[in-house]
């Protein structure tokens, strides 16, 4: 099933998300809804809040970018309640776009390397690092598990620049191919 995609100014967006247990309802289902989701609109990661869903988990998938780096082909993942447990390396600008704020595209400045742990759909732990390309989606994926979105990173000029066009978003001015809700709404169908 393809989930509807929660977009700027929807309260599930703003939540900190709770973690789940094995015994999540239809966990398996959810995670390969999560996956359709992520697909049908083009995205390379989805995190639960987006779905609606206010719990901890998202999935990655950068197959899509294996042209670009070839290294980025087998990054398909989902991270069950996640904790970022590090951040080092150098900080650096790059340009960043979210499924729930459609139309706009920043350069957000973010710490190059990560160490993460984690829950797979099996729930086996993990703590591994990450860096390029992976930390950055990592990041920005799990920033909506706090309530956090791309925006929030930027300067306050740049913030104040935008508030118009993230007004807009919210009353459904965009255009996108998947199916969205709008803070204050059930599911449009475009
Ligand atoms: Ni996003």
């Amino acid at each position: 099933m393809i989930f509807p995609v929660y977009v700027y100014g929807h309260p599930v967006l703003r939540k900190v998300a709770g973690n789940i247990d094995k015994d999540y309802k239809d966990l398996q289902q959810f995670i390969a809804d999560m996956f359709e989701t992520m697909y049908d609109s083009d995205g390379i990661g989805l995190a639960a809040p987006q779905a609606g869903k206010s719990v901890r988990l998202f999935v990655v998938d950068t197959t899509s970018l294996k042209d670009e780096d070839p290294s980025l082909k087998d990054f398909k993942k989902v991270f069950i309640n996640p904790l970022i447990l590090e951040r080092t390396g150098e900080i650096s600008p790059f340009n960043e776009g979210c499924l729930s704020i459609p139309g706009i595209r920043e350069d957000v400045s973010r710490e190059s390397k990560i160490r993460i742990s984690y829950y797979d759909r099996d729930f086996n732990f993990y703590d591994e690092w990450y860096d390029g390309i992976r930390s950055r989606i990592i990041q920005h994926e799990y920033d909506h598990l706090d309530g956090i979105l791309f925006t929030d990173h930027l300067a306050p000029l740049k913030k104040r620049l935008l508030k118009n066009k993230l007004n807009g978003i919210s009353k459904g001015k965009f255009d996108v191919d998947y199916k969205t809700v709008l803070p204050g709404k059930r599911g449009r169908s475009k």
